[in-house]
């Protein structure tokens, strides 16, 4: 069964051919109008289930959109609309949704929810964002990274600010496209051990530190997130904001990274915490580069898993 769960878990091969027919494919399209179909029908009579567990703008329109760009069919379910693990077992919805559908694919909060419903699941299930990883949005920024700059193999990436799902993600694709990564915030909030041992025994230079301006130095890529993520308590916005405040993406830290570093949000963007409008609106910036390969990348993650 070919789930998309975490960029570790796929081949290094298998994740650049999938960087490969995303280019491709937003290539084919250039020119195209938005609603257009593709020629390429890969998901013609096909049904995905696309499952929220928290809210979402990008992640719910590029794959709605992506599905019916391959001729696909769509059911979105958030919310209390599905019962999973309450009311019955998620093995059970599993089980239940693979007779349905083609594929799934979730957001959800407990990782383990991900596993479960991936382990008793008879067809493919992709993972849409939970609590520990994000790695689809990962895959889409580095193929942005690589549209911009070409190869990411070998480049610095900084991540500032929380050590959080992205980051983690991050760290996963650090080992498997072999790039340089620093880590920049408090010392309570650096990534899961888990994930930094994972990407520095795949052999990716790992640092870890709480200096900014020193991580930010000869970066070719700048990446923040926000400071509170959906899966963390609202109750400790003002204890992250007063701890996070060192680490505020601005004009003055992007100038200590290369003159043509990148920088990437994965949005939605708390403007004026965790980075300027001047940075998120500025020249270095591909936000909404990001935003759109969620969309091409994704395609070719289904298309993948489904072997089409
Ligand atoms: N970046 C991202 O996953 O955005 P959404 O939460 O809007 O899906
Ligand atoms: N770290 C953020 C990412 C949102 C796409 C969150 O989990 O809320």
């Amino acid at each position: 069964m070919r789930h998309f769960l975490d960029i570790h878990k796929i081949d290094p091969e298998v994740l650049r051919g999938i960087l490969d027919q995303a280019k491709a494919m937003k290539d084919a399209r250039t020119g195209c109008p938005k609603g257009v179909e593709d020629d390429v029908q890969a998901l013609a009579g096909r049904m995905v289930a696309l499952l929220f567990e928290k809210p979402s703008t990008r992640t719910r329109v590029s794959f709605d959109v992506g599905i019916r760009q391959l001729g696909g069919k769509t059911l979105i379910l958030s919310g209390n609309e599905i019962q999973l693990g309450h009311g019955e077992t998620i093995a059970d919805t599993a089980r239940v949704l693979s007779r349905y559908v083609d594929l799934v694919m979730i957001r959800t909060f407990a990782e383990g929810s991900l596993l479960e419903l991936a382990r008793h699941a008879t067809v493919p299930v992709i993972n849409g964002l939970t609590n520990r990883t994000h790695p689809c949005q990962v895959m889409a920024d580095v193929m942005t990274f690589e549209e911009h700059r070409g190869p990411i193999a070998g480049r610095k990436v900084v991540w500032v600010g929380d050590g959080n799902n992205v980051c983690a993600s991050f760290l996963h694709a650090a080992g498997q496209f072999g790039f340089e990564m620093v880590v920049t915030g408090p010392e309570d909030l650096r990534p899961e051990a888990e994930f930094v041992d994972l990407a520095r025994a795949t052999g990716a230079s790992i640092e870890l530190n709480s200096d900014p301006a020193k991580a930010v130095t000869r970066a070719d890529l700048v990446v923040a997130d926000t400071w509170v993520s959906m899966h963390d308590s609202p109750a400790i916005k003002e204890r992250r904001r007063k701890q996070l405040e060192p680490y505020q993406v601005n004009a003055e830290l992007m100038a200590l990274a290369k003159k043509d570093a990148l920088f990437m949000h994965c949005l939605p963007a708390h403007r004026g915490e965790e980075a300027t409008d001047e940075v998120m609106d500025g020249p270095n910036s591909v936000i909404f580069d990001e935003a759109e390969n969620r969309l091409h990348v994704q395609k070719a993650i289904m298309r993948w898993c489904l072997d089409l």
